[in-house]
Parts: C-alpha cells; structure tokens; sequence
C-alpha cells in the first residue's frame, strides 16, 4: 500500500514533533529546540534535540534524528505504513483505502520487494522445520539445546534436502527469477540452471531492527564445509551494518551489549537471559558496526572465541569501539572456547561473574602484548614499558591517560612519575614520526578528501537550510549538481525547490525517503554544525570556505569525467572555474 506525498505530508503537518515526542520524552526548552535525554541511547546529560521550526529531532550524541515519522518508526519499532497510521489516527486524518504515488511506488519498490521476498522465504523454512522433512534439523536444534521458545522467537528454520524448492514456491508467488537472484536466495549457472542457495541447512534469518528478515546464514547439519553459509549482500543487506540479535538486544533493559562472533553464541546466550547479546557474524568488527551499537549503548563486553583468531579479533575491535567512543571489556571463557560452549558446561551463573571479572580492554590488549617480550630481563621489559607507553599516549584526554597510566603503573609496578614521562617521550617521537605513517595508498588518502568533501556539503546544507538570506547569496553559485551524487544532492534539489515556491520545510524534504538510515542521514545533513564561530566575519570567512570547497571539488569531478568531444561541456568548466575565482572575493553577509 502506497500513499500519496500529498496524504503523507497532511499527516506530518498535522503532527506537531514537539507534542510528540514530549509523550515519551521529557524535553526543556532551550533557545529555539527542546531538549531531553535522548531514547535512543544511554546518556546523562541531554543531547537529544528536537525543533519546532525544522520539525526534526536530532541527537548529537548518537546521530539518531528524523521527523515526527522516523520517531515512531525508531521507537516503537513501527514500518513507516504503522507509523503513518498511528499520526493519522491521532490528528483525525482518514486514510484513503488505496491511493498510489508511481514515484513513491517505484523508491521503494525494489527494497520492499526484497524484504517480501525474504519474509515469505523465513516464513517457508520456519515451516519446513516442523514439518516431517525438517525433522533432521529439528533434532539438530534440539541436540544442541534450543528451547522451543528460542527457534521461535529468532525464527530459526530448515531448508530441505531438495534443491530448488524454495525456487519453485517463490515462482509459485509470482516473483521472477531475478528478483530472486537479487534477494540472494537463489543462485543461477548456464550448467545447473537456477537452484536454491540453501539446502539441508538449519536457517538462521537475520533481521535488522525492526525485525525484518534482510537475509539468512545456514549451517551445515554435521561437520561439512562450509560450516555456515550466508546470504550475499543485497540491496535490504548490508553485513557491515548489521548485527545479529540487535533487534532483542536494542529493548534490553542493560546498559551494555555483550559482543560475540556467531550465531549460536547469541541464541545461547538469550536463551540464558543475556537478552543483551550480539554478533557481528564472521565478519569482522566495521565502524558501521561501532556506530549502530553506539546508538544503544557505551559499553561493550567483548565475548570472542578464545583461540588466537578471537583473541586477535577482539585486539582489532578495540580501536574501532574506542573511536564511537565505547568502553570496551573482554570477558574470558577459558577453559572453553565460546559463550555456547561455557554456558553448557558452567551455566549462566559462572556468566555473570565472567561478566564481573572482565578485563578493561586496554589492560587485556598489554597482557597480551606482554607474552611478546621477555620481561625477565632488563632489555625485554624496558622495550614492553617503551611500547606500553607509545600506546598510552594515543589517549587524547589528559584524565583518562593519566587513569590509565595510574593503573598500568600499578599493575607493572613501575613508578607513576617515571611512566608518566616516558609517555610524554614517546608521544612526541610518534608525533615526529607521522609524516612517515601517512596513508601510503592514493587511495586512503583520497578517502579522507571524501570525507571532508562530505563534511563541508554537510554544512553548507545546514547553512542553507536555516537561513533564507545565505541561500539567496549563495544559490547563483551552487547548485544541487554541485553536491554528491546520492542523499547529498537529492536533499539539495529538492530544498532548492522549496526555496523557489517559497516553501522551506525540511521535514517535508524527509517524506522523499522512505528508509529509517535515510531519515537519519539526512537529519544528519541539516545538523551538522562546524565549530562555534562567534563573530560574523569569522562565520564569513567559514562559510566562504565552504563553498569554495564544494564548488571546487563538483568541478575537479565534472573535470575527471569531462569527454574530449564534448565542446559545451568545456566551455561549461571553463565557466565554473572563472566563477570560481569570483567567489574567493565574494562578499557574503551573514548575521
Ligand atoms: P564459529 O566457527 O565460531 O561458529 O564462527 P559458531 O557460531 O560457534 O557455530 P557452531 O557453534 O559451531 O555452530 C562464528 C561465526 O562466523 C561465521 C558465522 O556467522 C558464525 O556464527 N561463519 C563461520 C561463517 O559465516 N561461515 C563459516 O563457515 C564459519
Ligand atoms: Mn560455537
């Protein structure tokens, strides 16, 4: 069911998000928005914001934001069609029976057909699990201690020994094979045709977090290989943005998540009332991982296999934790080898003081570090306290450095004064050193270019988006072309619009998107604010830059992409560039 932009945008209007909100927030006025601590993840001081004037909310603290819709959407775990509902109910507003927007239709058509797809393929192995023909799965399920409670409530399933039976049923519903080769369920070769990707596998669906099925992973009933096989990433999947259990793990009550490698781990764990499992399935920890967690909680408590691949996994996810700002504690489950195995074996009580005794990230990466060295002898244990120290000063924050540098002097006894000054060596020799540990690659260093691009079209959008006159000034030299392709230029187009009908409305510009990542990015975009610039020539001079910046990166792209025999399109760039040397003297005015 597709609605109007027209019925969608009465019911946003009608729907004021400060009344909202304040129905599941506690917000306080300050200056022109509201603030409260915010839903989405753990805080003591508010940074959850929300504006009458843009009808958005934004939390600078997580980056959850949107309109009135992607609230809902993110708190009660509504699709946008419940969410819409509720609003319409709740101003009075009737939904017509069907109403199509081809546009809207066409946006969401591919995602929502994937997700359909999916459903009906979780719903197909769900049942074949209880059916005689799953009764192989079943029993492995059962050998391995899942409750009944458990296979239903991950919706664990069974694809059978056939090996184009799921192919036949989806063909039943009328999909064509390559939707269902783009759902990652089905696999095609000129030898065998087209044929299930998963056979004679107990399924384990992976659903984000609104708990749609977004893909599967499939394990072998015995010792085969492969152990797992997992859905290819689709356009609804995205492994390094997805975490398995999040969707449980988000409405748990703990202030932490428990972080562990595989499938089994997560189910074994909320079957023993660790509802704040998660896993980042094989793959390794990504900082989209980071990101989505930091959304919930500042605390993880890393339970990876304890073999030397876990071992080493959990040194790599420090960092990338450390960087979302995330403490992170390692949990050790010797004499076992994952949380599964030690919750059999010692029961979820000798968990919990696991739990208890876990080692502080940092401290358990130098245990680690340690067995490297020979701290027998002098040489071997100055070398470790030399590195020891090269890491401590990666703390930036002078009291959690010193914290830390407490803690390690105790526990290595050496003296505090004397690590503390060794820090401070080290850290200006790797200071000294940098030039040389720059990124080697074009390609990193282009990626960090990318970002800043990113960055200041940001801002310039924020910039635009809340003030009329430094639109006026600065729309003859910027156009939404000059944005990157993607959430970037679209918003730009569409704002630009607006601007021309004289209808600024920046929760309108949301509607557009129907995604609640997109909702978020592009409450992103309205809110991102550079350093506080507190007179107006500085705020010029920022601004200028600005623009500069994108102007000059959207021609260097319209260069790199420029065809010899295209003559108007030169004349264009020449055009753009001579504009350019204007705007580095152009005057804008800003209050
Ligand atoms: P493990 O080998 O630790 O598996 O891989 P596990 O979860 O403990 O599985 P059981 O207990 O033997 O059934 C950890 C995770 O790595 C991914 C899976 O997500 C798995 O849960 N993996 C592993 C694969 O994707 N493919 C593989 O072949 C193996
Ligand atoms: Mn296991």
């Amino acid at each position: 069911m597709y609605y109007s932009d027209e019925i969608i945008e009465e019911v946003r209007v009608k729907n004021d998000i400060v009344d909202v909100i304040s129905g599941y927030v506690r917000l306080q006025k300050k200056g022109s928005s509201y603030f409260g601590l915010c839903p989405f993840h753990n805080e003591k001081s508010p940074s959850f914001s929300v504006s009458r004037q843009k009808q958005m909310y934004y939390c600078f603290g997580c980056g959850a934001g949107g309109n009135v819709f992607t609230f809902l959407m993110e708190y009660e775990n509504y699709s946008f069609q419940e969410a819409l509902k509720v609003l319409a109910d709740r101003a009075g507003v009737t939904l017509p029976e069907t109403e199509y927007s081809e546009e809207a239709r066409k946006r969401a058509g591919l995602k929502a057909t994937l997700l359909e797809i999916n459903k009906l393929a979780a719903k197909y192995y769900y049942a074949q699990l209880r059916q005689p023909q799953g009764a192989a799965g079943l029993r492995y399920l059962k050998d391995r201690q899942l409750s009944d409670d458990m296979l239903r409530a991950f919706g664990l399933g069974y694809s059978n020994k056939y090996s184009d039976d799921l192919y036949k049923y989806l063909k039943g519903k009328g999909y064509k094979d390559d939707l269902l080769v783009k759902a990652g369920l089905i696999s095609y070769d000129e030898r065998q045709g087209v044929y299930d990707k998963f056979w004679n596998r107990v399924m384990f669906p992976i659903m984000d977090t609104n708990n749609r099925v977004v893909g599967f992973g499939g394990r072998v009933l015995g010792d085969a290989k492969p152990k797992y096989l997992n859905s290819p990433e689709t356009d609804i999947f995205d492994k390094s943005r997805n975490l398995y259990g999040l969707n449980r793990a988000r409405r748990s009550k703990k202030p932490y998540f428990l972080l562990c490698e595989g499938y089994m781990d997560v189910i074994s764990l909320h079957q023993a009332g660790f509802d704040n499992a998660v896993a980042s399935l094989g793959t390794a920890l990504t900082n989209g991982h980071a990101s989505l967690i930091k959304r919930y909680v500042n605390e993880v408590y890393l339970t990876y296999d304890s073999d030397d691949a876990g071992t080493r996994a959990a040194l790599r996810a420090l960092p990338i934790l450390r960087d979302v700002g995330i403490t992170a504690r390692i949990i050790r489950m010797e004499p076992y080898k994952d949380p599964d195995e030690f919750i059999k074996n010692m029961g979820a009580e000798a968990f919990e003081e696991r739990i208890g005794k876990a080692r502080n990230g940092f401290l358990y990466s130098l245990e680690v570090l340690r067995k490297d060295f020979d701290m027998n002898t002098p040489e071997g244990k100055t070398d470790f306290m030399k590195e020891t120290a090269r890491r401590l000063s990666g703390f930036t924050e002078e009291i959690e450095r010193n914290n830390y540098i407490e803690a390690v002097a105790k526990e290595y006894h050496t003296g505090y004064e004397e690590l503390k000054k060794l820090v401070v060596k080290m850290a200006v020799e790797t200071g000294m050193a940098k030039p040389a540990s720059r990124p080697k690659s074009g390609r990193s260093k282009d990626k960090g270019k990318e970002d800043g691009i990113q960055k200041s079209q940001k801002i310039l959008l924020t910039w635009l988006i809340e003030d009329e006159g430094i639109f006026n000034q600065i729309s003859k030299y910027i156009v939404p072309e000059d944005f990157s392709e993607g959430i970037c230029r679209t918003v730009a187009g569409l704002l630009y619009e607006q601007y021309e009908k004289h209808d600024v409305n920046p929760a309108k510009i949301m509607n557009y998107f129907t995604d609640e990542e997109e909702h978020r990015e592009v409450a992103g975009l309205f809110h991102t604010k550079i350093r506080e610039l507190s007179t107006p020539k500085e705020r010029e001079k920022a601004l200028r830059e600005t623009v500069i910046r994108v102007k000059n990166h959207s021609i260097e792209q319209a260069g790199k992409n420029w065809d010899a025999a295209d003559i108007e399109g030169m004349q264009k760039l020449m055009k753009a560039k001579s504009d350019l040397q204007n705007l580095r003297k152009l005057h804008i005015s800003v209050n």
